[in-house]
């Protein structure tokens, strides 16, 4: 039995280019993970299959085309084995929210099943198939500090940048991807975005990413206004950065320590108690190795 940690996907920052001929934008991003994030047990069985169970199991149900089946099926071409394997799933983050929760569990079965069948692949072969299961799968193989750009499959480690104290916030409220991408209007486009060095201290960490935005922020919140009112809550609650991830309607806050964190979560709690609060540490090491 092997047990995989699927880290919630963060994007510190979110700059989009030009749409290129194969329908994707041009990005660059500043990409870290979460210590909170799915659960996935792979067990030997008679063939494939997957249970999903965790607070959010019942909003994947109707997703067709789930990424834990595909990934699996793309590994046992890959690696010429049928992957005879029980996936559960202990869903613990909302569906389609900008996290990546879907390309983490997706990136978790690969690395589970390579570790299942040692030998029969390495890193690079999975980062090779990784790309066709979503545009979040090639930086979730192996989370760390990445900035990715290209669609998602050209990315570099940024290996010294610091642990942060954060709060991730959803009202429930769905948002589509594709959606986002075609009401995009003004944007930062790529070729802008510095590298981040001696960022070390949480107001370095702040000054760094003010140069920086989510340039779907602005329609994201368009299509979903609640975003609007995630992030005013985020703000008024002592963060000194909030921000959405991804496509969204995910957001962020940035907090001092641990602390400030878990009062701005009970603080939005109390006002909103049927929204997912999530107090959590981003780049904080490498819980997903841990067995
Ligand atoms: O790759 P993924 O499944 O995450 O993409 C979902 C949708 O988001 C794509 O079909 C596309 O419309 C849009 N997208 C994009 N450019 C990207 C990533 C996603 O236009 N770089």
């Amino acid at each position: 039995m092997i047990r995989e940690f699927a880290p919630a996907k963060v994007n510190l920052f979110l700059h989009v280019g030009q749409k290129r001929a194969d329908g994707y934008h041009e990005l660059e991003s500043l990409v870290v993970f979460a210590s909170v994030g799915d659960e996935l047990v792979l067990e030997e069985a008679d063939a494939l299959s997957l249970d999903l169970e965790g607070p959010f199991a019942a909003a994947l149900k109707n997703e067709p085309g789930n990424l834990v089946l595909r990934a699996a099926r793309r590994f046992g071409e890959l690696a010429q084995v049928e992957p005879k394997v029980r996936i559960t799933l202990a869903k613990n983050l909302p569906v389609a929210s900008g996290i990546g929760g879907g390309s983490s569990d997706a990136a978790a079965t690969l690395r589970g099943l390579s570790r299942l069948n040692r030998g029969r692949t390495n890193l690079q072969a999975l980062w090779d198939i990784a790309p066709e299961l979503g545009s979040d799968v090639p930086v979730s193989v192996l989370p760390g500090c990445w900035l990715m750009s290209g669609r998602g499959e050209r990315f570099s480690n940024v290996n010294d940048f610091p642990t942060l104290d954060a709060l991730l916030v959803n009202s429930g409220a769905p948002v589509f991807t594709a959606e986002v991408y075609a009401a995009l209007g003004e944007r930062t486009g790529t070729g802008s975005a510095k590298r981040p060095s001696r960022v070390t201290r949480m107001a370095e960490v702040v000054d760094y990413l003010r140069s920086t935005a989510n340039d779907l922020e602005q329609p994201a919140r368009s299509l979903c206004p609640v975003i609007g009112e995630q992030l005013a809550l985020l703000e008024g609650s002592g963060a000194l950065l909030a921000r959405m991830s991804g496509s969204g309607a995910t957001c962020f806050g940035l907090y001092p320590d641990g602390v400030s964190t878990q009062m701005a979560a009970e603080k939005i709690a109390r006002e909103h108690p049927n929204w997912w609060l999530a107090p959590t540490r981003l780049n904080f090491g490498r819980r997903w190795e841990i067995q």
